[in-house]
């Protein structure tokens, strides 16, 4: 419906009066939609300072969450030592989010020198690291080991491994090719930067050991087809063939905060199985012996074996033994567990769930029943094992 001017003005166009009037007309429309825009505005205006401060409300206590994280960032860095630019080392730690490899880089850190750190986050935790994160001497690259890496640096200290048995075991072929071609990757940006090579082996080496403790110079009994081949030997060949520094060290069973909980190492299980009133499982009587050493011992001896002239392959263990009976009892009493001590056989740990299916004499009487047969291919029943002769070259002739 059309208000009563401009109905005026619709009978004054149609009669095609006059021009002026038409103009005044619209002069005057016009001005009455501007006064009304005006007269808005402070209402729209008052409606966008509300929104404004609610919004306001809304962000403060984030803004202040905001704030707090940034200071507990800041505050939260251990004391670093200040070093001159002739000490302070460039150092790479492969695996440095793992139970080992975090502790070395807090003292590493610590001792002030630039610490880049490299994991796939395979088994490495970021809590393990978190209290370094954004320091100007820290950084952290996302890396798999099978890939090369260009980096410059002075020492490298190679401990990405899946270590524990469930993780080695997880994916066994991978594993081998961590430490195999992992291992070769860091011996060739060693020999390129001219870096030195620190190698965390391990006391797996040492398989079922004839002599507890073990001492350096007792060589192991090695388990050539063991999950944990050993790599030393390939860093040793670089060393003599390429020059390149390389230090290694067997190291023992050690225990610590950051350990994973499904290592499967006896020290997590008993304290896990204490922890939740589970009884404490050991293996055959308990008196096998082992040397447990805490964390920060083992990081201090890397480091200083690291910087020493010692090339030789060191172990790394505890000369205080105790019975795996003994560190049952040690775990169970501060944690005051009503436990019980649990004795397994040998058998139940390598084959949970085995039991024969077929008798000794019923299998016997198959395998006595198959050589029968066999026989009867032979001439008079008879059969005589003789073992093949050895394939020898011959020697060839001589030109002279
Ligand atoms: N903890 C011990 O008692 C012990 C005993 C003997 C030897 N070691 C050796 O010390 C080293 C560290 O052991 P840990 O107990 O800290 O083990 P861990 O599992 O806690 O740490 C190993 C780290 O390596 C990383 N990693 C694995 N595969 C990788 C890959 N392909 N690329 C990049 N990163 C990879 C994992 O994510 C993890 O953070 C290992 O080489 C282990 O064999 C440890």
């Amino acid at each position: 419906m059309l208000s009563q001017p401009m109905l005026r003005l619709a009978s004054a166009v149609s009669c095609r009066r006059t021009k002026p009037l038409l103009c005044i007309a619209l002069l005057a429309y016009v001005a009455s939609v501007w006064d009304n825009l005006v007269n808005m505005r402070p209402i729209q205006e008052n409606g966008e300072l509300r929104i404004e401060s609610r919004l306001d409300k809304i962000i403060e206590p984030l803004r202040e969450k905001i704030r707090d994280l940034e200071k507990s960032f800041t505050q939260k860095y251990s004391p670093v030592k200040f070093l001159s630019e002739k000490d302070c080392k460039r150092i790479l730690v492969t695996g440095g989010m793992g139970f080992v490899g975090s502790y070395l880089m807090d003292k590493l850190m610590m001792d002030g020198h630039k610490v880049t750190m490299v994991d796939n986050f395979f088994m490495g935790r970021k809590r393990n690291m978190e209290h370094w994160v954004s320091h100007e001497n820290f950084e952290l690259i996302n890396h798999d080991m099978l890939e090369q890496l260009s980096i410059e640096v002075d020492q490298i200290y190679h401990l990405a491994s899946p270590a524990s048995p469930p993780s080695y075991m997880y994916n066994p072929f991978k594993t081998l090719k961590t430490n195999t071609v992992g291992t070769l990757n860091m011996l060739g940006l060693a020999k390129r930067v001219g870096a030195r090579l620190f190698l965390a082996s391990t006391s797996e080496v040492c398989r079922d050991p004839e002599v507890h403790p073990q001492t350096e110079d007792y060589w192991g009994r090695v388990n050539p087809i063991g999950p944990c081949p050993r790599f030393a030997e390939m860093c040793y060949a670089c060393m003599k063939q390429e020059g390149v520094a390389v230090r290694v060290a067997r190291i023992f069973n050690t225990f610590g905060p950051r350990m994973h909980m499904n290592d499967g190492w006896v020290v997590s299980n008993f304290i896990l199985q204490a922890l939740q009133g589970e009884p404490l499982t050991v293996y055959r009587s308990g008196s096998q012996t082992r040397a447990f050493r805490y964390i920060s011992d083992l990081v201090n001896r890397l480091v200083a074996l690291t910087n020493s002239n010692v090339s030789s392959p060191v172990k790394l263990g505890n000369p205080e033994e105790h019975t795996i009976l003994e560190f049952a009892q040690l775990i169970k009493n501060p944690v005051g567990s009503g436990s019980k001590i649990q004795f397994l056989s040998e058998k139940a740990k390598l084959m949970p769930g085995w039991e024969p299916m077929v008798l000794r004499e019923e299998g016997l009487n198959k395998a006595i029943f198959y050589f029968r047969k066999e026989l009867e291919y032979h001439a008079n029943n008879q059969y005589i094992p003789k073992p093949k002769p050895a394939r020898m070259k011959t020697e060839r002739a001589s030109h002279n």
